[in-house]
């Protein structure tokens, strides 16, 4: 494991935050399968924080495109915005989940052809800035654990702690076939993880840690560990 605290992190007044808000926000960055959203959850759920998956609205944007128009040389951010109207973040017990025209979609979203598709729908600057608005909306206010590529760098670049996790493609190749729970071959594991590469260089410009993100190397941690050593540096933070 390594883990590298970069200057600033625990440091930093709050006098030094130049935008003042009320909330506290943890911001969780990192590439595909690093396990981000679900320790965002967890973590949420220790602290009592309510937690946003910003990539959900990437993907909620592709199903809503698709459900139009499956033809992806057709789309352009206009298109994409249009087909979005309908697309909502609602609070829930733990987490905001996205609902298209009232009804939740998360098995849609999650479903290969969004994975296939969605890349192409996050490089659209208009929507990149559309999904920007809802996470900050949603967030205004509440003490919130956000996760995605850019939360550090972009929406909240004045976050109170910023995290990036990374591990060993390998590694999260094998937790993704893992947690589908079928028997896993050394070819299954090879495949997935060329499937995890291409996307790390699809997602490359804008999965960048922040200057004053706190590394975390996961490849040999349990989720356990990570979320505790998330409240850790939450605690110290806060205190
Ligand atoms: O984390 P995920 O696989 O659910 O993300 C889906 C896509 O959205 C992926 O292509 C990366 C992109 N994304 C992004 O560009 N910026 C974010 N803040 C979150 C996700």
């Amino acid at each position: 494991m390594r883990r590298c605290f970069l200057p600033g992190i625990l440091e930093r007044s709050p006098q030094s935050d130049p935008v003042k808000r009320k909330g506290f926000v943890i911001a969780i960055d990192g590439p595909a399968a690093s396990g981000k959203s679900s320790t965002a959850q967890m973590v949420g759920e220790k602290l009592g924080y309510l937690h946003i998956d910003s990539g959900s609205l990437y993907r909620a944007a592709t199903a809503a495109i698709l459900r139009r128009d499956p033809d992806p040389s057709h789309w352009s951010d206009d298109a994409v915005l249009e087909a979005s109207r309908g697309i909502e973040l609602r609070p829930a017990r733990t987490s905001f989940y996205p609902a298209m025209d009232g009804q939740g979609i998360e098995d849609e979203i999650r479903g290969a052809d969004v994975t296939r598709h969605v890349s192409r729908v996050a490089q659209m600057p208009r929507v990149r800035a559309w999904v920007n608005e809802m996470v900050r909306a949603a967030a205004a206010g509440r003490d919130i654990v956000v996760d995605g590529r850019d939360m550090g760098t972009v929406v909240f670049p004045s976050a109170d702690l910023k995290i990036f996790l990374t591990a060993d493609s390998r590694e999260r190749a094998t937790r993704r076939l893992r947690q589908r729970g079928t028997p896993t071959s050394e070819q299954m594991i090879v495949d997935e993880t060329k499937r995890i590469n291409e996307r790390d260089s699809r997602d490359a410009r804008q999965t960048v840690p922040a200057s004053d993100a706190v590394l975390i190397d996961t490849t040999s941690l349990t989720q356990q560990e990570q979320v505790e050593r998330i409240v850790t540096l939450t605690d110290r933070t806060r205190s």
